[in-house]
C-alpha cells in the first residue's frame, strides 16, 4: 500500500477499460424506499452498459450502519445496534437482488474489513500531521451526521430539525489547510461535480471559508475506535465515506482492487450530500496523498406528495410495490425517463401507469409483438433477406431509419460513456431519442403496411417488400434494445431471445455493444418465439399499488402495536396517563417519552410499542421517523392499533413514567413554541375531526391541520391568539400540509382546551 505519490497508487487516467462507480451507501435507521431505489438503478443502468461496452466495471454498493442516529434507532427498537443494521442492511440487500442490480460488492460499515480501512486512514491523516486534539462545544444536526454553526436552538440548515449542542474532546481534521487546494482543484477539473447547480453551491461553501472539522466523538460509543485513543469514535463521515476505499481493500494485504480500480469514475450522490463528498473527502484523500476521484455527480430528489420522499414526513413509496404490479423495468424506465437527471422529480403511481402503458407496453412492446409476429406469420420465423444494399434514392425510409439508427447511438455514448459532453448523464434525453427512435419504426411499418397487398402489387413484389420491410424494422428493434438494455434489462433479454440472438446477458459479458451498428441482423437467424413484454396496465394498477402501500402502512403499525422488536417498524411508548397538555394538531406528537415537554401525545389512541426504552432522549425528528406511516387517530384510516390494549397509558409501568418525567434544558430548547394567531379556519371535507386553519406567526404565514373540529366552531376561532409548535417537521393528511402543532390541555373526555394568554402578547413570541 502507498500513501505518497513515491509508487503509482492507482490506474492512470488513460485506463479507460475500468470502471469504478459507487451509490452512497444508505443509513440502516430506514427501511429502503423508492428513493434509495433511485440512486441505485442509476447506477446500475451506468455499470450495466459499461459492461456490455466490455468495461472491467466495479460496481459498490452497501450501508451507512455507525452513528448516534443509529444507535439510537436500534435502542428505540429494544434491540443491539449491531442487530438493528443486519436487519436492516438485509432489506437493502434483498431489495437489490429483487430488483436485479448488479452491484459486485456491498460493503457495510460494521464489517472488519471497512473497520481496519477506517482506522488505517485515520493514522494516515493523524501522522502527516492533519489531525489534532482539541475540543468542540457547538451545536450538532443527529440526523444529518453534520456540525452546525450557531447557538442551542439553531435548526439545521439542511433538514430543518432541531441541533443537539454537543461539547467534547475531539480530534480535528484540518480542514481549513484545503481551502485553496480545493478551489484550485475545482478550476483545474471542471468536470469533478456536478451537476452545475452543485458545483456552484460547492465552490461557494468553500469560498466562504473552511474551518477545521471535528472528526471524533466521544459521547457516544457505536462506531469505529480511533486508534490509539479508544474511548474516542471516528466520526461517522470520515466512517462512511472511506467505504468508497475500504471495499476496494485499502488498508488490507490484499489491496490488488484499490489499485486496480481506485480512483472511482463516479461517487453516484444524492444532492443534499454534496459538501461531504466534493468538500470533505477530497480533503481527506488529499491529506492521506490518495487520488482523488474523478466525479462526484449529485441526482435530484424524489418527490411525492410534493415533499422529499422520505420516512420522516411519511410519504414514502416502496419499490417492492410498483415491482410487483409493474415489474423493475417499468420502475427503472420511469426513474430514468420522467425525471431530468441532477433535478427532483415527482413520482406518482399516475404518471408511472402513463409512462408504463404509453412507452412499453403501447409503444415498445407493441412494436416488437408486431414485428417478431409477422416474420413468424409471413416467414416461419426466419430473418428472409438482409436489409441492406438498398439504393438511396429509392429507398429513403430505410437509410432514414438507418440514421436515426446512428444517432441514437452516439446520443447513448454521450449520455453514458462522454464526460465532456453536455448531454453527460442525461438519461432522459438519451431515453426520448430512443423513443423517437421507436416511433419512428413504427411509423415505417404503418406506412409501407407489410400485412396489406394492394391489388396491383404483383405477389414477389409484395414478398420483397415483406422481407425488406420486416428486416429493417426488426433490425431497428435490435439496435433498440441493445441500446434498452441497460435500462430495462428484463424486457431487452425477452426480445433478444425473440429475435433470435441468444441469451442477451453472455453477449453483454461479451461486451456486444461495443460493435453495436447498424446492419447487424443476419439472414437466416431463427426468431424465437413471441412472448408479451409489458401487459398492458389497467386502472386497477394503480389501486393495487395504493392498496399495497396501505397495507404496508398498516403493517407497520401493527407491528408497532404488538411489540415487536423490529427496526425501523418500532414506534416509541405512549405518554403517561399523567400528560396534561396534548397536541390538538394532527401532526405527529412530540416525542411521548419526553412527556415533560409540553407537546405530549394523546396517549389512548397513539399506536406505541411496548418494548421502547424507557428514559431515552428521542429528538422529534425521530420520533417522526419512527411514526411515519402511522397517521394521529383524528386522520388516520382504521387501524388495529388504534386503541390497542397494550397501548394504553395505563399499562405504562410506573417506573417508565417517573424515569420519563425529566428533560433537560436542551431539550425544551429544541421545541420551538411560539404565539400565533388565526387567520382562516375551516372544516376538511370528509374529515370530521378535521380543521385547516391559517396562522399568522408575525414573521410568517402558514397552515396548520388540528383534530378538533368537534370542539371548536371554525368562525369562532378566527382572531384567537394560540401557541404552536413551530418547528415540527411537516407533514401531509388528506393531501394537505400540515406546518406545526397546536397546544392545547387535554380533559378527562378527550376534549380540548386551546392554549391562550391574558396579556397582550405579540405574534411570533417564543415560549421559553
Ligand atoms: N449514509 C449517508 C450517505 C453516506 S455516503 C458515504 C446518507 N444516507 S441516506 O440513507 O440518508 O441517503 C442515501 C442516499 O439516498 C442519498 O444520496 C439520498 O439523497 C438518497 N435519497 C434518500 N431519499 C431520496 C429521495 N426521496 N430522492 C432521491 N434520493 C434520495 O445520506
Amino acid at each position: 500500500m502507498t500513501e505518497s505519490g513515491s509508487q503509482p497508487i492507482s490506474r492512470p487516467d488513460s485506463q479507460a477499460d475500468r470502471f469504478y462507480l459507487t451509490t452512497p451507501i444508505y443509513y440502516v435507521n430506514a427501511r429502503p424506499h423508492l428513493g434509495h431505489a433511485y440512486s441505485t438503478i442509476v447506477c446500475d443502468a451506468i455499470a450495466r452498459r459499461k459492461r456490455a461496452l466490455g468495461i472491467e466495471t466495479w460496481f459498490l454498493t452497501g450501508t451507512d450502519e455507525h452513528g448516534q442516529k443509529i444507535e439510537r434507532s436500534a435502542k428505540l427498537a429494544g434491540c443491539s445496534p449491531q442487530e438493528f443494521a443486519t436487519k436492516i442492511a438485509g432489506e437493502f440487500r434483498g431489495l437489490w437482488d429483487l430488483l436485479g442490480i448488479t452491484n459486485d460488492d456491498f460493503i457495510r460499515t460494521t464489517e472488519e474489513r471497512h473497520k481496519r480501512g477506517v482506522q488505517k486512514l485515520f493514522a494516515t491523516l493523524r501522522d502527516r500531521g492533519y489531525i489534532y486534539k482539541g475540543s468542540y462545544t457547538g451545536q450538532y444536526c443527529v440526523s444529518d451526521e453534520a456540525y452546525v454553526d450557531g447557538p442551542p436552538g439553531t435548526l439545521c440548515p439542511d433538514c430543518g430539525r432541531p441541533t443537539e449542542t454537543v461539547s467534547e474532546e475531539n480530534y480535528f481534521f484540518k480542514l481549513s489547510a484545503f481551502e485553496r487546494k480545493l478551489l484550485e482543484f475545482y478550476e483545474a477539473n471542471p468536470g469533478f461535480m456536478g451537476p452545475e447547480s452543485t458545483r456552484r453551491e460547492v465552490i461557494s461553501f468553500v469560498r466562504s471559508g473552511l474551518k477545521d472539522l471535528s472528526v471524533s466523538r466521544t459521547s457516544f460509543s457505536w462506531g469505529i475506535p480511533v486508534p490509539g485513543d479508544e474511548k474516542h469514535v471516528v466520526y461517522v463521515w470520515l466512517d462512511a465515506l472511506a467505504n468508497y476505499i475500504t471495499a476496494l481493500g485499502y488498508g488490507s494485504d490484499d489491496d490488488e482492487r484499490f489499485r486496480k480500480f481506485w480512483p472511482a469514475d463516479i461517487h453516484l450522490i444524492g444532492k443534499e450530500i454534496s459538501r461531504f463528498h466534493c468538500v470533505y473527502w477530497p480533503a481527506f484523500l488529499m491529506a492521506a496523498g490518495i487520488p482523488v476521484p474523478r466525479s462526484v455527480r449529485a441526482n435530484g430528489w424524489l418527490l411525492f406528495d410534493q415533499g422529499k420522499m422520505s420516512k420522516s414526513r411519511g410519504n414514502i413509496v416502496r419499490a417492492e410495490t410498483v415491482h410487483t404490479v409493474l415489474g423493475s423495468d417499468a420502475l427503472r424506465y420511469f426513474l430514468l425517463r420522467e425525471i431530468p437527471f441532477g433535478q427532483d422529480g415527482n413520482f406518482s403511481f399516475d404518471a408511472l401507469v402513463q409512462r408504463y402503458n404509453g412507452d412499453l407496453a403501447n409503444g415498445y412492446g407493441n412494436l416488437v409483438s408486431r414485428v417478431v409476429n409477422m416474420v413468424h406469420k409471413y416467414f416461419e420465423g426466419v430473418v428472409p433477406a438482409f436489409w441492406g444494399g438498398y439504393p438511396v434514392d429509392e429507398y429513403p425510409d430505410e437509410h432514414s431509419l438507418r440514421s436515426r439508427a446512428e444517432f441514437t447511438i452516439l446520443s447513448f455514448e454521450s449520455t453514458f460513456d462522454d464526460p465532456q459532453s453536455e448531454y453527460y448523464l442525461s438519461f432522459s434525453k438519451a431515453l426520448v431519442d430512443l423513443w423517437l427512435f421507436v416511433a419512428q419504426t413504427d411509423g415505417y411499418l404503418t406506412a409501407n403496411a407489410p400485412w396489406k397487398k394492394p391489388p396491383e402489387r404483383s405477389d414477389a413484389d409484395h414478398a420483397a417488400l415483406q422481407a425488406r420491410v420486416l428486416t429493417t424494422a426488426a433490425e431497428a428493434i435490435r439496435v433498440i434494445t441493445a441500446l434498452a438494455y441497460p435500462i430495462v434489462p428484463d424486457a431487452a433479454a425477452k426480445v433478444w431471445r425473440q429475435l433470435g440472438q441468444g441469451e442477451l446477458a453472455d453477449a453483454a459479458k461479451k461486451g456486444f455493444l461495443k460493435d453495436l451498428a447498424w446492419g447487424g441482423l443476419k439472414v437466416g437467424t431463427k426468431f424465437g418465439e413471441p412472448a408479451p413484454l409489458f401487459p398492458r396496465a389497467e386502472k386497477e394498477a394503480i389501486e393495487r399499488m395504493q392498496s399495497l402501500e396501505d397495507d404496508n402502512n398498516r403493517t407497520v403499525v401493527e407491528a408497532a402495536s404488538n411489540g415487536e422488536v423490529n427496526a425501523a417498524k418500532t414506534l416509541p411508548a405512549p405518554a403517561p396517563a399523567a400528560a396534561q397538555v396534548k397536541a390538538a394538531g394532527t401532526q405527529a406528537p412530540a416525542p411521548a417519552a419526553k412527556p415533560a415537554a409540553p407537546v405530549a401525545a394523546n396517549a389512548t389512541t397513539e399506536p406505541v410499542a411496548p418494548t421502547a426504552l424507557k428514559g431515552h432522549d428521542f429528538s422529534r425528528a425521530e420520533y417522526a421517523e419512527k411514526t411515519s406511516g402511522a397517521l394521529a387517530p383524528e386522520v388516520s384510516s382504521p387501524s388495529p392499533a388504534v386503541n390497542a390494549p397494550s397501548a394504553t397509558p395505563a399499562e405504562t409501568p410506573a417506573a417508565a413514567t417517573e424515569e420519563r418525567t425529566h428533560i433537560t434544558i436542551d431539550d425544551f430548547a429544541k421545541v420551538d413554541l411560539r404565539v400565533a394567531q388565526i387567520l382562516v379556519a375551516e372544516r376538511v371535507p370528509k374529515a370530521d375531526k378535521l380543521l385547516r386553519l391559517e396562522v399568522d406567526l408575525g414573521y410568517e404565514k402558514r397552515q396548520i391541520l388540528a383534530g378538533i373540529a368537534q370542539y371548536y366552531e371554525p368562525e369562532k376561532l378566527i382572531g384567537r391568539k394560540i401557541v404552536i409548535v413551530a418547528n415540527l417537521a411537516p407533514r401531509k393528511m388528506r393531501g394537505l400540509e400540515s406546518n406545526g402543532m397546536l397546544l392545547a390541555a387535554s380533559l378527562e373526555d378527550g376534549a380540548p382546551v386551546l392554549a391562550s394568554f391574558l396579556e397582550e402578547v405579540p405574534l411570533g413570541a417564543r415560549l421559553k
